[in-house]
């Protein structure tokens, strides 16, 4: 049996809102609850400190690149001084065609949500 972690209050996690759990972090994206391994596949930043775009992807607080939250693959590379390295962007979206952030199971008990 998979480690669980507690993330909280189920009512916290509103949509938009990403926290940290353990080593996940966890989401809501336009309703949907999701848990993914929290290190960038770039530098290593903490995506339990990112925000949630307009278009529901996870987004790194440090380059900005973009999670798809369902898949764990980056759809958008690291940007700013990054996004002028030609291919680099195209490197690090195919990493994680390989590689993507591993994603965990939100389950909510007795109005507290947990992540395993
Ligand atoms: S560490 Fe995430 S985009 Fe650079």
């Amino acid at each position: 049996m998979s480690e669980e972690h507690e993330v909280g209050p189920a009512e916290t996690l509103t949509p938009g809102t990403v926290t940290g759990a353990g080593p996940y972090a966890v989401g809501n994206s336009g309703g949907e609850l999701f848990a993914v391994t929290r290190r960038c596949r770039h530098l290593g930043a903490d995506l339990a400190g990112g925000k949630i775009d307009e278009q529901g992807r996870l987004v790194c607080p440090w380059h900005q690149s973009a999670y798809d939250v369902r898949t764990g693959r980056m759809v958008r590379g690291p940007q700013g001084v990054f996004a002028k390295i030609p291919g680099l962007g195209a490197v690090f979206r195919g990493i994680t065609r390989v590689l993507p952030l591993g994603r965990g199971t939100v389950v909510e008990r007795d109005g507290c949500l947990y992540v395993r």
